[in-house]
């Protein structure tokens, strides 16, 4: 499930296709994180601006950023507005972990993972 800010490119972009790619960063993309969270879609190439080196992956040849922790092809199957945000649920129709750590967010700060 993910929530998505309405009349942003990413909801528009996942209403008119119907699917989405949701990447899970790594813990190298602290500093990327912030660049493409804080950067509108709509007048940029953000795999350009920020030199995100990237390969092809899932039933679309979607891009995913090196050092991803992981990456979910999604179909939606069903959406609903929410104050102002569109919630996407998708079923999962491929997938790959790649063994990498991934980047978590809590109270407004990034962290690792690590064993307790
Ligand atoms: C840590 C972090 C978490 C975010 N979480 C969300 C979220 O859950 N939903 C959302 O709509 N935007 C979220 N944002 C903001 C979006 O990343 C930002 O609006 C997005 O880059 C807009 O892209 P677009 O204009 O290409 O759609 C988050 C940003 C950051 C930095």
């Amino acid at each position: 499930m993910v929530s998505v800010a309405k009349d942003h490119l990413t909801e528009q972009l996942i209403n008119q296709s119907g699917r989405f790619i949701l990447v899970i960063a790594g813990e190298a993309h602290r500093q990327l994180a912030m660049q493409v969270g804080s950067t509108k879609g709509e007048s940029v190439n953000k795999f350009e601006k920020f030199s995100i080196a990237a390969k092809t992956a899932g039933p679309d040849g979607a891009l995913i950023p090196q050092g991803a922790a992981a990456w979910m092809a999604c179909e939606v199957e069903s959406s609903q507005d929410i104050k102002g945000y569109r919630i996407f649920i998708g079923r999962v129709v491929d997938q790959h972990d790649t063994g990498r750590p991934p980047l978590v967010w809590q109270k407004d700060k990034y962290f690792g993972l690590k064993p307790v």
